[in-house]
Order: structure tokens, then sequence, then C-alpha cells
């Protein structure tokens, strides 16, 4: 599983197993406190990253859906440590980093934001993020638990041609069973006991029954390199939605990448949390009925991203698209 990481996503030199992606993106943010030897980290609004406490704060996903973006039961003084900032605000990232002078041990990110519906960077973005991490000696953090062999065998980071410190994973490499994983420069994982200082074990890490469904659902990806019909696949969807809205004269932004897309009810690009929560739930959740009840079944919340399968051929995508359009005209 190891080789097989590590062949496919290039910043990744060593590996280490885990049971869920909570557990990888709470060991990377550790380790990444205890190699830059500094406390705070920076996060965005919107990004959901698993459950710990550094990172369940303006998180989306379920939490946000509910009406609870932050979590009881977590101490101010954890919070504290956890800078939020909006995503595609390069400003906002300088003066964070202006402000907490060699203090911020990383910046964790999912690169194409998916726990609001689907966030795609502005150009330029992740690159200006990786120079400023570069500069304050602090550790780019990619959280590649969702996008992570689902939209190119080396994840966002190989579509955008940047390289993070560390990565986590989690999802798709288990092939269906529980798992998760972090990795990246040796010089930065050496520094996990047992080799380094930073605590991190688990009885059922790298267990042989998810490394077997993993590696198998890994090594079918190679084969059959899904990626190219998917992204067609994705943008007959995004088509027929917006033509569906045109012709409806309803405002509709469907960003798309690959096999992930967002239906947001919206008159204006969404590019943060902000612009997310702006879009028309309401009428969200009538398009989804609608949907639902003509047989297709969308995630159940305008907060969601959709995503294709590598199971989803033409003529069920077709079907797809004719009742997304009939259930647009019943709105
Ligand atoms: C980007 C991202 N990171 C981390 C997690 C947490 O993973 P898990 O639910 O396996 O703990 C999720 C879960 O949806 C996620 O989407």
């Amino acid at each position: 599983m190891a080789e097989l990481i590590v062949r496919f996503v290039p910043s990744i030199q060593k590996v280490r197993m885990c049971n869920s992606g909570t557990e990888a993106t709470m060991s990377a943010i550790r380790l990444a406190r205890g190699f830059t030897k500094r406390d705070k980290i920076i996060k965005f609004s919107g990004c959901y990253h698993g459950h710990s406490d550094s990172l369940l704060i303006k998180a989306g996903s379920g939490a946000l859906t509910h009406g609870h973006p932050d979590s009881a039961g977590i101490p101010a003084a954890f919070a504290h440590e956890t800078i939020v900032l909006p995503f595609n605000d390069g400003l906002a990232l300088e003066a964070a980093f202006a402000a907490h002078p060699h203090k911020i041990a990383g910046v964790i990110v999912e690169p194409y934001p998916a726990n609001v519906g689907l966030i795609l960077p502005a150009p330029g973005y992740l690159q200006y993020l990786r120079t400023l991490c570069t500069a304050n000696g602090a550790l780019l953090i990619f959280d590649e638990v969702m996008t992570g062999f689902r939209l190119a065998r080396g994840g966002v980071q190989e579509i955008e041609k940047i390289t993070p410190d560390l990565t986590t994973l989690g999802k798709i490499i288990g092939g269906g069973l529980p798992v998760g994983a972090f990795g990246g420069r040796a010089e930065i994982m050496d520094w996990l006991a047992p080799l380094g200082p930073v605590y991190q074990a688990g009885t059922l890490s790298g267990n042989p029954l998810t490394m077997a469904a993993g590696i198998a659902a890994l090594n079918l990806l190679e084969e059959v390199d899904p990626y190219p019909r998917l992204e067609r696949l994705g943008r007959q969807v995004q088509g027929a939605l917006l033509a569906a809205a045109r012709q409806k004269g309803l405002p509709l932004q469907v960003p798309q990448v690959g096999s992930m897309f967002a239906v947001f009810f919206n008159a204006k690009p969404v590019r943060d949390y902000a612009t997310a929560l702006r879009s028309d739930a309401k009428l969200f959740a009538r398009f989804f009925h609608g949907c639902l009840e003509r047989g297709v079944y969308l995630p159940p919340s305008a907060y969601e991203t959709a995503f294709l399968s590598t199971a989803h051929e033409g003529p069920a995508i077709d079907r797809a698209c004719q009742i997304m359009t009939e259930a647009f005209n019943a709105l």
C-alpha cells in the first residue's frame, strides 16, 4: 500500500496508515506542530477536516447542514490556536502571517473545498498559499481525503502542480473499509515515533483487511484510468443543469471538476464559505425532492458536493440529466 501511494503521489516520500480521515488530519497537525515547534495553525472556513478538536472550528459538512458550524465541547484555549480565514483571499493570508510571525506551524486546506458544496480556487491562489507557507516556515498540508484518487491518481496536487509538505488521504484508499493515511517529505515524517518525538500509533492501523481492499481499489484505478471519462460525464451534468436553469430563468452556479459538482442557487460565483451560505437552500431543497421523486438521489443538503462514480455509465447520466431538467421545470 505504501509503495502504491508513494508511486502515485510524488510529494509523499513516506506514509503512515491510520483508520480514518479524522486521524490523518489530527496526526498531520500534531506532526506539523512538532516539526516546526510552533502551535498555531490556519484553516479555512467551510473546510471540513474531520472532528478533532483543533479542526472542528467553522467546519462545513454535516456540522454546517445541521446549523452548528462550531461544536460544543471544544475548549476555548484549543480554538485559540486555530486561525480561521476565508478561502480564496490572499490578503487575509498575508495579514495572518504578518500578525503571527514565527507562530504558525502549518496551513491545512482542502485544495478544492468540497464540504460547503464545491468551491474552486481562484487562478494562482493555491500557488500563492504555497509561496507564503515557504516564506514563513509553515508547513502546507493538503487534505486530499476527499479528492485523493477521486480526481486524479496524484490528487489535486497533480492537477495544480503544487507540492505540499504533507498530504492526508482516506476514503478511496480503503476500498470501502475504514482508513486514513498521511505522508510527505521524509525529513518531516521522520519526526514521527518511533524514529522521532511526535507520537502516533493505532491498534488497527494498516490492518490487513483494509490494506487488501485498498490495494485492490488502487490497482483497479491504475488499470482502468477512469478520470477522462468522469470529466466528460461531469461536464455533461454541469451543461444540462446550467441549460435547464437558463431556460427557467433561475440563477444557478454549478462548479464542477471531474466527478465532483455542486448545485448552488446563487446569482454570483461561489468563492468562499460566506458566498456559499448566500445560496438559496430552500430552493435547493425543492429541487432535491423533485429529483428524488423522479429517481435521482442528490446529496440531501445545499452544502454537500455531488459525486459521479465509476459505476455511472453514459445512459445513466443521460437519464439523470433528463430528470434533473424535469425537476428544474417543475420548480
Ligand atoms: C476533506 C475531508 N477531510 C477529512 C475528513 C474526515 O474523514 P473521516 O470521516 O474518515 O474521519 C473528511 C470526511 O468527509 C473530509 O471530507
